[in-house]
């Protein structure tokens, strides 16, 4: 029996999701390691494509090594697809992300556009989010009072991300030891606390299909 690994599954996914690119598209990028599998697919097909939008500088930087162009958001409005992977995934496609610190530009660009497909590795299946921390992205001068609340309205433990600083110059902290059972509630207090620049629940605008990497990959609709 061949033991597929972690890395394999995640190429599959990543592989996968280049089924979902049209021709003529601006392709909405997310960032991390199963992202990365899904941007060097894509320059396979890079002629077919208008550019792309990135999430992260470190998309970027792999987006344009390959010779895509890559846009901003502002100038190329709503957008047609949205790829990118996630921490932890439900059975309704809600997500938790941010494990790349990544979460604030890609809540952005997944609610700019009309299709998100994640890619994931089967490990990255829950029954219930919370396993894995919880990424808040904070203003640095309100990292304290944020935990606090957090604490208080949570239960959970939130931890700094120390030496960690976001594209927007921000800080993470990871809420651990949660059981999020209403991931929708959690999003909208967590977003409402003032210092909190965005959750890395995605239970509002989950993703609209999953792909999970295997031989072959599954698709979830
Ligand atoms: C970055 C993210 C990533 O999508 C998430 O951390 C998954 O990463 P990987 O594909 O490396 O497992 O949310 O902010």
């Amino acid at each position: 029996m061949t033991i597929v690994s972690q890395n394999e599954h995640k190429r599959l996914a990543g592989e996968k999701a280049i089924d979902f690119v049209e021709d003529g598209m601006i392709v909405g990028v997310g960032t991390g390691s199963t992202v990365a599998y899904f941007i060097d697919a894509l320059a396979r097909v890079k002629d077919r494509i208008a550019g792309a939008v990135s999430s992260s500088e470190q998309s970027t930087q792999r987006l344009r090594a390959h010779g895509i162009e890559v846009m901003d958001l502002n100038a190329s409005g709503t957008l047609s697809l949205y790829v990118d992977g996630a921490d932890e995934c439900d059975p309704h496609k809600r997500l938790i992300k941010g494990g790349g610190a990544a979460l604030t530009r890609e809540k952005i660009i997944a609610e700019a556009s009309r299709k998100f497909v994640c890619i994931i590795d089967p490990v990255k299946q829950v029954p219930v989010l919370g396993k894995f921390p919880l990424p808040v992205e904070v203003i640095p001068m309100a990292r304290s009072l944020v935990a606090r609340e957090i604490l208080a309205l949570t239960g959970g433990q939130p931890v700094w991300r120390d030496g960690t600083v976001t594209d927007n110059g921000n800080v993470i902290l990871d809420i651990h030891n949660l059981s999020i059972t209403d991931p929708v509630a959690m999003e909208r207090e967590i977003n409402q606390i003032p210092g909190v620049v965005s959750v890395g629940l995605f239970a509002r605008r989950p993703a609209d299909i999953v792909i999970v990497g295997g031989e072959p990959p599954v698709v979830l609709r």
